[in-house]
């Protein structure tokens, strides 16, 4: 077979006839890698490569879809052998996997979650017994000891950052972009937005007839971390009057100006999607100038710290905060729905399941053609590998002129600002 991902250094090398006995390919500085596969016995059966697969982060719809596809394509074009690490990094740190064959690939496509399991934890900060260390060490130790050759990480920016950590070590590890967040930088789009974007929609759609029957504002709050996407997306399908995201800091007053011209001009209910980043100007301000603080070390930066992270500990009941105000300024009943984790949980949709596939398959095409050190990401209709190093540290904010905002706004749809 040739590869065929766009970008991929391997692009048009054909793969037929190169499948060698095991150890041949790689080049491990003398261990006895024909001993370790024999001491492995039947978990390394197969006369290809080798890889580990692992979900960190929080979970994400597609997240199984992604490890059948890595499997799937792994296996058959490839003819390697699969492990799946239980609970992200820390199932690594512990050596606790399974193994990944046709059958236990088989009728995981639609399942939301994770076989796998997830973890957030980070490889150089693990909880042992209470203390906090750093096991990058532990873990390249039985990545050895599995003589596996490469790590393929299915997580957000933060496992970025972690994968790029471990790669430095000396591990080959690539990253596949999933969370419903849809902010990882280098890649157009990351699997478990879709399905999000749609829960959340229908939820919006069905809040708008209860609202309507009492007339009331209905301050629904998304997730979404650090990025606006899922409110702004969500919030333009679902026809919402009012959209609060992280990128633009709101005032009360401008929402509750906006609610009562819709009230001046009859209509009498309204819907606020309130991206769980959101601030008001003040408080934004405010956690910009500490950050900074924080940053530069600078004055009583302990204290800057301190204050950072009790406000950002308010985010979570800024949203009846703001119902609340509402209220007060409009007259107006107000009612806060919260969609937390139902946004993640579920079937997911056939995009991310299609996305999910495309971008696992090509992770297994890549370690074929011994790339390691990359995300693999999706640009326009190619998947393309995207060096760690870029990634890493990054977050895809929306930007104020994407077209979604210019949407809204055209069609009088109010951002607080
Ligand atoms: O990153 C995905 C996400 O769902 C965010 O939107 C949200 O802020 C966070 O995870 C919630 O994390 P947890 O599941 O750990 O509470």
């Amino acid at each position: 077979m040739t590869c065929k991902i766009a970008g991929c250094p391997a692009n048009g090398r054909d793969f037929s006839g190169t499948r060698t006995s095991w150890g041949s390919t790689v080049d491990r500085g003398g261990a006895d890698v024909n001993g370790l596969r024999r001491s492995l016995g039947p978990t390394l059966e197969r006369m290809g490569k080798s890889i580990g697969i692992l979900t960190a982060g929080g979970d994400s719809p597609g997240l199984n879809a992604a490890i059948r596809g890595i499997g799937k394509a792994a296996i058959r074009s490839h003819d390697m052998n699969v492990l799946g690490f239980r609970d992200g990094f820390r199932g690594l740190m512990q050596n606790r996997f399974v193994r990944l064959d046709g059958e236990t690939l088989s009728g995981i496509l639609t399942k939301g979650g994770t076989i796998l399991g997830a973890g957030r934890e980070k490889p150089h900060k693990m909880d042992v017994g209470g203390q906090v260390m750093d096991m990058t060490n532990v873990m390249l130790e039985n990545f050895e000891a599995l003589a596996l050759d490469a790590l393929i990480c299915l997580g957000g920016g933060g496992t970025a950052k972690n994968a790029l950590r471990l790669s430095q070590s000396g591990m080959p590890v690539l990253t596949l972009p999933k969370t419903i967040d849809n902010d990882v930088w280098g890649t157009d789009m990351t699997f478990g937005f879709d399905t999000a974007l749609n829960i959340a929609t229908e939820a919006i759609d069905r809040l708008h007839s209860t609202a309507h029957s009492h007339h009331r504002i209905i301050v629904v709050e998304v997730m979404g971390h650090n990025a606006g996407w899922l409110a702004l997306g969500a919030g333009v399908a679902g026809g919402a009057d009012v959209i609060l995201i992280p990128e633009i800091p709101y005032s009360v007053e401008a929402i509750a100006k906006s609610i009562l011209e819709r009230k001046a001009a009859g209509s009498t209910f309204s819907i606020v999607v309130v991206s769980e980043g959101a601030m008001e100007c003040t408080e934004h301000d405010r956690m910009q100038a500490l950050k900074a603080l924080v940053k530069s070390g600078a004055g009583d930066a302990d204290r800057a710290a301190e204050e950072y992270a009790a406000l950002a500990d308010l985010q979570p009941s800024g949203t009846d905060r703001l119902a609340h105000s509402l209220e007060e300024l409009t007259g107006l009943e107000a009612r806060v729905t919260i969609l937390g984790h139902v946004q993640r949980g579920g079937t997911p949709s056939p995009v991310d399941r299609l996305l999910a596939t495309r971008l696992g398959i090509a992770a297994a095409h890549l370690v074929a053609a011994d790339v390691s050190g990359v995300m693999v990401a999706i640009r326009g209709d190619e998947t393309v590998p995207v060096p760690l190093g870029e990634v890493a540290g990054k977050r895809r904010a929306v930007p104020v002129d994407h077209p979604w905002i210019d949407a809204a706004r055209s069609l009088g749809v109010g951002f607080g600002d």
